[in-house]
């Protein structure tokens, strides 16, 4: 998770409990917070877990336009990348986060709002040209395909999503943000789904850490062979050269992996320490 660091928002936290703390427990104050819409979410070291009510009341008179604050209690792990977040205060999760004039409406004790892919969200705009029909394999709440939408002229973006809630979020933000002519949303698995469609994809967005390798295998089925690009993000070590996540299509279809040539690699964010989130852009002619 991307912690944003307020400068003085520590300072501020720190009068508010004072008397409250100790000073001991004074030390594992956060020194930032995330911000997704109109909710805080806040990493609390385990010492002031039990003291979690009173941070998040504090936390609340001190940023603006916050109407619930979050505590985030691990890592996302599962397929649906659903995080692990605790209301503390205030009363609903739900809220709309705007970014580059787009809205998402989420959940986010349901589903997952990676800040630190803001970049990415950007680029993918910029990439499009004219009258593309795009296929977004792990659509979410339309991280990607919202703003491509919005901002660049696709013929049509096909947008799946196998998770029932974060579908139900999809049609509803493709609706607030009046792209219901060029988005179609799509409930189910993009590896099988995908198959159905009968326009074949001049771009694939393949968004799924820790790797969207098992569905490669579809995009090779439903790209156009004439030109291609497919986005293919990945984990990639400090130490390791990128042409290292290439070789998933190497191993998967060598005939394809003739064709396949790393176009573009975009550095995403780090992921942990040495461990960087990259997107490959591979062309397929
Ligand atoms: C959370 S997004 C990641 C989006 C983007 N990379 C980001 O971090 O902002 C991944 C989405 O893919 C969905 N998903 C996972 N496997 C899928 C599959 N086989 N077919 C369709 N959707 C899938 C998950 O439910 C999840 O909503």
């Amino acid at each position: 998770m991307v912690i944003e660091v307020k400068s003085s928002f520590k300072k501020k936290l720190r009068e508010a409990l004072k008397g409250i703390l100790n000073e001991n427990e004074m030390k594992f104050l956060p020194s930032g917070f995330q911000q997704i819409g109109t909710i805080v979410i806040l990493n609390l070291k385990n010492q002031l877990w039990k003291n979690k009510k009173v941070i998040a009341e504090a936390v609340q008179n001190i940023v603006s336009n916050c109407d619930a604050i979050c505590l985030n209690k691990g890592a996302i792990y599962s397929q649906f990348r659903t995080p692990q977040i605790e209301l503390v205060v205030g009363k609903s999760t739900e809220t709309i986060h705007k970014e580059h004039g787009t809205l998402y409406k989420l959940d986010v004790s349901k589903i997952m709002f990676a800040k630190g892919n803001i970049n990415e969200r950007k680029r993918y705009p910029k990439l499009v040209k004219e009258n593309e029909i795009i296929f977004d394999f792990f659509a979410g709440i339309g991280y990607f395909c919202l703003n491509i939408a919005r901002l660049a002229n696709p013929k049509k973006i096909f947008a799946f999503e196998m998770n029932p809630i974060a579908y139900n979020y999809l049609v509803e933000n493709i609706q607030i943000n009046k792209v219901s002519d060029k988005i179609i949303p799509i409930l189910g698995d993009c590896k099988t789904e995908a198959l159905k469609i009968k326009e074949k994809a001049d771009r694939i967005i393949m968004g799924l850490l820790p790797s969207p390798k098992d569905a490669l295998p579809t995009a090779f089925q439903v790209l156009n062979p004439e030109k291609c690009i497919i986005h293919y993000e990945g984990l990639l070590r400090d130490s390791d050269p990128p042409e290292i996540l290439l070789e998933d299509v190497s191993s998967i279809n060598k005939e394809m992996n003739k064709k396949a040539k790393l176009d573009h690699i975009e550095f995403i964010k780090s992921y942990r320490p040495h461990v960087n989130h990259v997107c490959l852009d591979i062309l397929v002619n």
